[in-house]
């Protein structure tokens, strides 16, 4: 069913939709990626019980909360804990230890974070640095909903294992314990480790930013944005990011020429990027 509404959604209706809910709600899908843009319309239309883009449209622009409710089927917000323990390892290994060596605080973004679980894992990197209590973050994304979950830091204990199985790769004497509270059946992130943070909603494609980091995570974002999206937002974070600050993306975030005129590369393997300085 959802294949099929799919093929139906054809590119011009794709266009006129995201045009329509730029101009009545200020929020901007128009240079989303079409092909993932479709799956999520798609999956609205049939999860809504409808049977065209035509009924969702109505319904849309006639509903801003249902709008809104859907922006995290529009925008796919998977994301786990300690996701490629390979680059945890990097990160807490070299990157954390070169801001550490050269900044007394460290401020972090950490851009479309969804439900939080990458800001924690990163969380639990910095007290292992010593660099917690010396670290402000902003955690930002679009979806109000994923933010909730995220400030709240409750998650399934039936993930516990898979979880620990990559926290101890790369921090062997930590253990989920320190990290959780165990209740019935969700584990809580312990309060210490959310002090620093601040949960924000934020738009990548239209909001401004209006500080500076050490570190910028924006991983597996990106992946929804056509090329020319993609280049306005590394805009925007190039701009946002210290002289040689970090960018951290995901393992199928695409880079493309113009973007290597603004950062370079620290380690392709684990996605990490340096800005290059004006100076340079
Ligand atoms: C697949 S999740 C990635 C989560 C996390 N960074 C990770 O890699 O585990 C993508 C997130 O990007 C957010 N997003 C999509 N478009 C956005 C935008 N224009 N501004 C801010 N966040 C956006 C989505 O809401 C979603 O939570």
């Amino acid at each position: 069913m959802a294949k099929k509404l799919y093929d139906e959604i054809s590119n011009e209706e794709l266009k006129a939709l995201t045009g329509a809910i730029k101009s009545r709600y200020d929020i901007d899908f128009t240079n989303y990626e079409t092909k993932s843009l479709k799956r999520g319309f798609a999956r609205l239309i049939s999860k809504n019980g409808m049977e065209t883009l035509l009924d969702l449209w109505g319904k849309v622009l006639r509903d801003r909360e249902f709008l809104i409710g859907c922006i995290d089927d529009l925008t796919v917000n998977l994301t786990e804990l300690f996701r490629n323990p390979d680059f945890w390892v990097k990160l807490h290994d070299e990157v954390v230890e070169d801001v550490k060596s050269k900044h007394r605080t460290l401020n972090m973004w950490h851009a479309g974070c969804s439900t939080g679980e990458e800001v924690y894992s990163m969380a639990v990197v910095l007290e292992d640095k010593g660099m917690l209590h010396r670290t402000k973050t902003w955690a930002t994304d679009l979806s109000s909903t994923a933010l909730a979950k995220a400030i709240e830091g409750r998650y399934p204990a039936t993930l516990v294992t898979k979880y620990e199985k990559g926290l101890i790769k790369y921090l062997p004497h930590k253990s989920m314990d320190d990290m959780f509270k165990f209740e019935d059946k969700h584990m809580k992130v312990k309060d210490k480790y959310k002090k620093h943070i601040d949960f924000h909603q934020h738009n990548l494609v239209q909001d401004k930013v209006d500080r500076k980091f050490h570190i910028v995570f924006c991983r597996n974002v990106m992946i929804y944005f056509d090329e020319y999206l993609k280049m306005q937002v590394l805009k925007l974070i190039y701009d946002s990011l210290e002289d040689d600050g970090y960018l951290i993306l995901g393992y199928y975030d695409m880079f493309s020429n113009e973007a290597k005129k603004l950062f370079k590369v620290y380690d392709a393997k684990t996605r990490i990027y340096q800005k290059i300085g004006s100076a340079s």
